[in-house]
């Protein structure tokens, strides 16, 4: 197929999966100095759900995978091109996709590979997925977000430990029925931020092994940035198409913070019940949560035939980006 020749590409199925043991506000009380009233208060978070033995980054997203494609009613085997969004791999290498190509029974002819945009990751992976797929090289793509974030963190540091949460959710891309499909997308990195959200330790820089493995964080600049950049990229997304926040249906946002979401449906002028929010029940799940919440939205009914849907996320690099979806 000639590169020029591109290809309408929609997304045909969404799946989640998420750890069973949910740790509540009141369960991190035990283990730090916070409480359920402060954090509620500060992030909308009211519990999330961690990781068990022998649950993994490639388990979770194996869960969300196979949701996907029931969904897309797609058989495992017509996938070639799979790409896992994760901070939190099971291994340096090789790839979390290529545990999870082998689980699934994926031929060799899968293109596998991992992509870490942190909490953008989903998007940037969309991205990836829909330029590979439009360009008639791959027909069907499954892009997955999964994190095994208590793996990361500090659990006595109570700035971080009571925002994060263990979970995967996955899509699965294709040929567009007529009508649908992405229409745009856009992404970003800013520089010279990458020291507001970091994990130290556990790489190959000469500062590495003796850094910190666990996320270090400066709360209040990333709440800041995120707004500007969230605020900045659906605009960017909408305006060059003539379009206006309120020919969105539904904005399905990084569930980070909830006063970050409604922070961005301020500056956009759009009720707060345009923006999809689970962050209560999962708090921050980076790379997953866009998927996550994306198959909640699904499965509530949420998402219409032909509806303009809005992702949009940010997270370490500091990067951030949006997709726009006619559903
Ligand atoms: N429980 C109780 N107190 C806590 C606490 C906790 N879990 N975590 C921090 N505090 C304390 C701080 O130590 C500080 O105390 P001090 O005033 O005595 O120094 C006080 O609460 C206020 O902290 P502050 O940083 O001003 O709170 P905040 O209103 O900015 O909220 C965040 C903190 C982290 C919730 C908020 O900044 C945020 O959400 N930032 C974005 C983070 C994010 O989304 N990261 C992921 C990006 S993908």
């Amino acid at each position: 197929m000639p590169l020029s020749q591109t290809h309408a590409i929609a997304i045909l199925g969404t799946g989640s999966h998420v750890p069973e043991r949910i740790v509540t506000n009141d369960d991190l009380a035990k283990l730090v100095n916070t409480s359920d009233e402060w954090i509620h208060t500060r992030t909308g978070i009211r519990e999330r759900r961690l990781a068990g033995p022998g649950e993994t980054t490639t388990s979770l997203a194996l869960g969300a995978a196979r949701a996907a494609l029931a969904d897309a009613q797609l058989e495992a085997s017509a996938i070639d091109l799979l790409i896992v969004a994760t901070c939190t791999p099971d291994l340096p290498m090789p790839a979390t996709a290529c545990l999870v190509q082998t689980a699934l029974g994926l031929p060799a002819t899968t293109a596998c590979f991992d992509l870490n945009a942190a909490c953008t990751g989903f998007v940037y992976a969309l991205d990836t997925a829909w330029a590979l797929l439009a360009s008639g090289r791959y027909r069907h793509a499954l892009i997955i977000g999964a994190e095994k974030m208590s793996s990361a963190i500090d659990w006595s540091d109570r700035t971080t430990c009571v925002l994060f949460g263990d979970g995967a959710g996955a899509a699965v891309l294709g040929p567009a029925p007529s009508g649908s499909g992405i229409v745009a997308t856009k992404l970003g990195a800013i520089p010279g931020t990458s020291d507001l959200l970091l994990i130290p330790g556990g790489g190959s820089s000469p500062l590495a092994p003796g850094a910190p493995r666990h996320i270090q964080m400066k709360g209040k600049e990333v709440f800041k940035f995120a707004v500007r950049a969230m605020d900045e990229v659906c605009r960017d997304l909408l305006t060059p198409l003539g379009l206006a926040p309120q020919d969105v249906a539904l904005v399905v946002p990084h569930q980070a913070n909830l006063r970050i979401i409604h922070a961005i449906a301020e500056y956009l002028e759009l009720p707060h019940d345009r923006f999809f929010a689970n962050v209560d029940r999962y708090g921050n799940t980076s790379a997953a949560s866009i998927p996550l919440a994306l198959d909640e939205a699904r499965r509530a009914g949420r998402l219409k035939r032909g509806d303009l849907i809005l992702l949009v996320a940010f997270g370490a690099g500091l990067t951030c980006g949006g997709a726009l979806v006619r559903w």
